[in-house]
């Protein structure tokens, strides 16, 4: 009696000091920072099994892939373990109408039939140190931002030189909490990376647009891709020679399923987040940003999905670009909604009133932050004039009929070498291959409405002052604003809109043609105004810079017993916490995994999102599972953890508390949209793809056992809270009141 009075006392105490779940922690710092927190959740490593520059450790199992998404090593063969949507764009350019690899999934049934993939890159982290020292021991306070700027880049190169001098490896140096300190990075990264298997888009990317960003959800969301080497396990580009590569460390891969409460941690490449966004810029964001990125999406949207219904061509063409645009457009119509339910602007004047306060109250803390929030505001209002524009130039013009960007960059690399025709002739494969990637994915008729519709929109929603040129010299003046006729014209005559007279054009380049040219025009002009704009917020972005700086530094200084971590910057990092589900309502109570019935569930054969493979419902239906049921009999499809993740994270391991693959992150939940900007801890989560629904559709669904027999799979539960007793931590404020009873402590 007395024995479990004290365990649930201590089991209270430890949850009450647990509060893990936020925080995108650099490895590096894991040991200091972190560990006792980390075994209290039930953690059964040591530090350094981690992180360790000279041991093999879980680091050396975390991929950056293509510097866009995570990965993660699962055999001795350098075989990764991805997300289907970060393997899409792969898929799509190995993909045809009449190989539809996006419909119907692609296996390699040897690694001779593993299929190489142009430019993408699996970076793994050698070491991280920190340089903070290094770069502010150079810089003053007399410094202008322009002069500051200039010597960290000077620091930075040379760190970068002596980390990578006469070795195979690339390094960066980044900054973090806003410049307050500097990391370096050391990479080895590899450049042959091979598509092995995916699944058909009705499990990988199955409940389409309509289920992204949300739970539950039954998504088979991964991809396979192996890393390959040269014979001495370097880097090296695509060449059939080249051999799997050996890794450091691959992931065990634990089949014993998860339970609420178990311990989780995801290591990845988180991309960025804004937790230290002050009012300011949430009022920008809601009132500026937002709504016009979120208007000018659902029309780009609209008129690539008129072509893509059209043309099973065109549908293939556009299926990367159209996934990534609707993402981020329902992203942002998300995050407003969620700022507000989740009342973030509230919450940051409330911290910035109590931050005023604590300033105000010693005249040295008013001499050292008291500018910090008068230049954020200011800046931030500096921006605010230029804000609708900037997301037009952005959304709208740069990237809104991909003829633009295609004659920007075409410009760019041809201004150098227009008049030197030997160096021209040097540059010729270079063009070519630009050329092709461009031209492959473009269908033109679709690309001359989205000029036509895109730039009408930017007319109409941007500041007359803030037009760029040729909306009145070509449009008003020469069409009448006839922005069709426009388009039309200029897809007619422009170099970049037609293969043959762009390659006729280089054999020749002439800067007169180029003048002359509507697409180019456009392209310039609105470069040109994003130039200036910038320009003209100068002094006041650089004023915002050095706010943000003193704000965060003010902050770490106003709470000393508060951890902080910095903002996601695409550096590797490690969350932890736990399985867990939500209460996304009053009065509604979401699970914390999902199974193959709801997918049945939501099938929907009239509707490309919902429509479940003949082969996966014939699975169902027998039961035919084979070792990857759960022991309810059912195939979980996905589960939940309040782990603390963002774009960029995406194809991250779930990791046991041993060490061992759970899953695959994919995704973030529509209750926490506004995660980027302040941590949700009550209803933010992280979507994740059970392992064992990746093995059961490569083993039953693709017949590629093969795949898992390169695996090492282990099948011993993990006990969800390592003993309490071992875990000396104290309280640090009273406990917050533990809610209902503790699930976590098993066994
Ligand atoms: N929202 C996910 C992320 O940004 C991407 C999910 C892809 N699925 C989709 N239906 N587009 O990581």
């Amino acid at each position: 009696m007395k024995k479990s009075i004290l365990i649930v006392l201590s089991v209270v105490l430890a949850m009450g000091t647990v509060r893990a779940d936020e925080g995108m922690w650099l490895p590096l710092l894991v040991k200091r920072l972190n560990y006792a927190d980390m075994q209290a959740k039930g953690l059964q490593l040591t530090a350094e099994e981690i992180y360790s520059v000279n041991n093999s450790s879980l680091k050396d199992a975390i991929v950056s892939l293509g510097g866009f998404c995570s990965a993660e090593v699962i055999s001795k063969q350098g075989l990764l373990l991805t997300n289907h949507h970060c393997g899409y764009d792969a898929i799509q350019s190995h993909s045809s109408v009449e190989n539809d690899y996006l419909t119907n999934g692609f296996w390699a049934k040897t690694k001779a039939d593993e299929l190489p993939n142009e430019g993408l890159t699996a970076a793994f982290l050698v070491r991280m140190e920190d340089v903070t020292n290094q770069i502010l021991g150079e810089i003053t306070s007399s410094m202008t931002p322009a002069e500051r700027a200039n010597k960290v880049r000077e620091i930075t190169q040379k760190l970068v030189k002596s980390a990578t001098e006469g070795t195979t490896y690339n390094a960066n140096v980044r900054e973090f909490f806003n410049g307050n300190e500097y990391y370096l990075f050391v990479y080895q990264t590899y450049k042959d990376v091979r598509l092995v298997g995916a699944p058909p888009s009705a499990v990988g990317k199955f409940g389409g647009d309509t289920d992204n960003w949300m739970w539950p959800r039954h998504t088979g969301d991964f991809t396979l891709l192996r890393v390959y080497a040269d014979k001495n396990g370097n880097p090296a580009a695509y060449s059939k020679d080249n051999v799997p590569l050996t890794p450091k460390h691959s992931l065990p891969v634990s089949i014993a399923g998860v339970e609420k409460g178990d311990y989780a941690m995801i290591m990845g490449y988180p991309g960025s987040t804004d937790r230290y966004l002050t009012s300011f810029g949430v009022k920008k964001e809601l009132d500026l940003h937002q709504p016009n990125v979120v208007k000018i999406r659902d029309l780009k949207l609209a008129i690539m999905r008129e072509y893509m219904e059209a043309d099973p061509k065109v549908r293939i063409m556009y299926a990367s670009n159209y996934a990534s645009v609707a993402n981020y457009w329902k992203y942002y119509i998300g995050q407003q909604k969620q700022l507000k339910r989740n009342k973030v602007y509230d919450k940051k004047i409330a911290l910035e009133d109590e931050f005023r306060k604590w300033v105000a109250a010693d005249a040295n803390r008013t001499a050292k932050y008291g500018k910090a929030l008068e230049l954020i505001e200011e800046g931030t209002k500096a921006e605010a004039l230029t804000e609708v524009a900037n997301t037009y130039v952005i959304e709208a013009g740069l990237q809104g009929s991909a003829s633009i960007l295609f004659a920007f960059r075409m410009g760019r690399s041809l201004a150098p070498v227009m008049k030197d025709a030997a160096a021209l002739a040097a540059a010729k494969a270079r063009f070519d291959e630009q050329i092709e990637a461009h031209f492959k994915d473009t269908y033109l008729p679709c690309d001359q409405k989205l000029f036509a519709e895109m730039l009408q929109l930017f007319q109409k929603n941007v500041p007359a002052d803030q037009q760029p040129a040729f909306m009145q010299e070509l449009v008003a003046k020469k069409f009448k604003g006839n922005f069709q006729l426009f388009a039309q014209k200029a897809f007619e005559t422009s170099v970049f809109t037609d293969k043959n007279r762009l390659q006729a054009f280089l054999q020749k380049p002439d800067q007169k043609i180029l003048d002359k040219d509507m697409v180019s025009i456009v392209a310039q002009d609105l470069f040109a105004m994003y130039m200036k704009m910038t320009q003209a917020a100068g002094s006041a972005a650089a004023g915002l810079q050095e706010g943000n700086r003193l704000f965060v530094a003010g902050l770490r200084e106003m709470q000393p017993n508060k951890k902080f971590y910095p903002d996601a910057n695409s550096t590797m990092r490690l969350t932890y916490g736990s399985v867990l589900d939500y209460q996304p309502a009053d009065a509604v109570s979401y699970n914390f995994y999902t199974t193959l019935d709801g997918a049945m569930d939501k099938e929907d054969p009239t509707n490309d999102e919902f429509v479940v493979p003949a082969k996966l419902k014939e699975l169902y239906q027998k039961k035919d599972y084979g070792r990857w049921a759960n022991k309810d009999g059912k195939i979980v499809t996905c589960f939940l953890t309040n782990n603390d993740i963002t774009g960029g994270n995406s194809g991250s391991p779930v990791i046991n508390a041993r060490g061992e693959l759970i899953g695959t992150a994919f995704d973030g939940n529509w209750e926490a949209m506004s995660g980027d900007i302040a941590f949700e801890n009550q209803v933010q989560r992280t979507i994740v793809c059970d392992i064992r629904y990746v093995l059961f559709i490569i083993d039953k669904y693709a017949n590629a056992g093969h795949l898992i027999d390169e695996m090492n799979l282990v099948s011993t539960p993990v006990t969800a809270l390592a003993p309490v007793e071992q875990t000396p931590v104290a309280p640090v404020v009273s406990p917050a009141p533990p809610k209902g009873k503790t699930t976590a402590k098993k066994g």
